[in-house]
């Protein structure tokens, strides 16, 4: 099982791009998006590849490689990849590698196995888990699906969007927020450090008084203020 903060547990395996030597190694020095699947040839899995194959731009342009895995080998992976271009990608080819594990050894490594969910001969399936992972190599976010709910791939970009400010500014993401509106600053930043880092940082006045709540937008947003009808606000200066 790995958990936020652990360096990646290694492995090497086929994959549909070529044999990955060390998947340690293909982490390094890039952010990587590891999203799992119970197997080849099943229905939400072909609508999952699908959907990350039409984001594929929208991951790029974050810097973000994806790494597929399902519990089969590479000559299934191959003939499904046909499938899925052919049916759930609207043309778009599949650019990141789906990596081969028919012996389920890299799930049992990860935690990614499912024990509610067995294939017909009685082995658990994988879950649809999403590990996103720091150039660093170590594991920053996890989410885990059980194999009867489809990802949101929307969500996952957002997720990025949200962890890629965050390891640049000591800043964290509100409830719902999505690239572009305001952002909260860290608990950890005091009032005086948050004056030079956001200028324009606003605090939300709320009934204890504890000036806990701080909002602000980021350079790369244009600095404009977003207001919430109905909240009551006041300026931090
Ligand atoms: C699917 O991808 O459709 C699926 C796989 C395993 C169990 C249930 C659904």
């Amino acid at each position: 099982m790995v958990v936020l903060g652990d360096p990646v547990p290694e492995f090497s395996a086929d994959s549909t791009k070529g044999r990955i030597d060390s998947f340690k190694q293909f982490c390094e020095g890039k952010w990587t998006m590891l999203f799992s699947h119970p197997s080849d040839f099943t229905p939400v899995c072909t609508s999952e590849l699908g959907a990350a194959a039409k984001l594929q731009g929208e991951f790029a342009k974050r810097g973000v490689q994806l790494a597929a895995l399902s519990c089969n080998d590479l000559a299934s992976h191959q003939q499904w990849v046909r499938d899925i271009e052919g049916s759930m990608s609207e043309g778009q080819k599949i650019d990141y590698p789906i990596i081969a594990d028919p012996d389920r050894s890299i799930a049992k490594k990860w935690g990614m196995l499912d024990p509610d969910e067995k294939d017909t001969s009685g082995k658990a399936f994988a879950a649809r888990c999403v590990f996103i992972i720091g150039p660093d190599a170590t594991l920053k976010l996890s989410l885990l699906y059980p194999s009867s709910t489809g990802r949101n791939f929307d969500e996952l970009l957002r997720v990025i969007d949200s962890l890629l400010l965050a390891s640049k500014y000591p800043i964290a993401t509100p409830a719902n927020w999505h690239q572009g509106e305001e952002v909260m600053i860290a608990p950890s930043v005091s009032d005086e450090e948050a004056k030079k880092l956001f200028p324009d940082f606003r605090t939300i006045q709320v009934k204890s008084g504890k000036a806990y709540i701080r909002k602000t937008m980021l350079p790369e947003d244009g600095g404009a203020q977003q207001q919430q009808g109905g909240v009551q606000e006041c300026g931090a200066r």
